[in-house]
């Protein structure tokens, strides 16, 4: 248990897309707080999902934040689509920029909230001078691409390191958590800081959606 609110946000990644506005609908109704997107282009992750046309019908069906999580080279070139789209948060990972503080200014400027992502062989030091300019850090727990795989649980470390420099410094950043995240072990990455829970085959699996939630809060 613990005081603070933990928003849990199902990854549609493990819905399924032939009836993909039920799958939105049940995620409505679970008590979820946002809906993550995982966006993947065959490149940076290897297999393909969404894109911009699939937010921006999904918009039509669902009032939870759109949490577009962008595995793909090149985001600065999907910023307009995706905020035309009606997407919340854009994150990117910092493994495909050169030019950080320029695309989260542009994130910005089109109306979205600004996240960032790092893999498992990533560094959170790498970060340092963007922190304070981000609404999300999402610290991927698997390698990008698919559901269902194992959480590295080392990279849980990375969200004690987030959550202290966020206190040292007064960021406002949210902490997230995706990949590999069930309803046994939700509360681990809780108690090393998460705020934010990315689940995909532990909701949509999952018999009873509403329960699944809550035990992904921590409740
Ligand atoms: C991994 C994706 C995740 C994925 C999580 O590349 O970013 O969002 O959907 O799926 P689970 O929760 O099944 O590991
Ligand atoms: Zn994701």
């Amino acid at each position: 248990m613990t005081d603070k609110t933990i928003l849990a946000a199902p990854s549609l990644l493990s819905a399924d897309f032939g009836h993909l506005a039920e799958e939105v609908i049940s995620v409505n109704e679970s008590g979820a707080d946002w809906i993550h997107v995982d966006v993947m282009d065959g490149h940076f992750a290897a297999n393909l999902s969404f894109g911009p046309k699939t937010v921006a019908d999904i918009r039509h069906v669902t009032k939870l934040p759109l949490d577009c999580h962008l595995m793909v080279t090149n985001p600065q070139d999907h910023v307009a689509s995706f905020a035309e789209a009606g997407a919340d948060y854009f994150t990117f990972h910092i493994e495909t920029v050169l030019h950080a503080n320029r695309l989260i200014q542009q994130i910005k400027a089109a109306g979205m909230k600004p996240g960032v992502c790092v893999v498992p062989g990533t560094p959170v030091f790498v970060l340092d001078e963007i922190l304070s300019e981000l609404d999300l850090v999402l610290v991927l727990l698997v390698n990008p691409g698919f559901g269902g795989q194992k959480m590295i649980p080392s990279c849980l470390e990375k969200l004690v390191k987030l959550a202290a420099i966020r206190k040292e410094r007064g960021c406002h950043y949210l902490l997230s958590v995706d990949g590999g995240i069930t309803t046994e072990n939700a509360s681990l990455a809780i108690e090393k800081g998460a705020d934010v829970i990315v689940a995909g085959s532990a909701f949509f699996a999952a018999p009873d959606k509403a329960a699944a939630v809550k035990k992904l809060k921590g409740l």
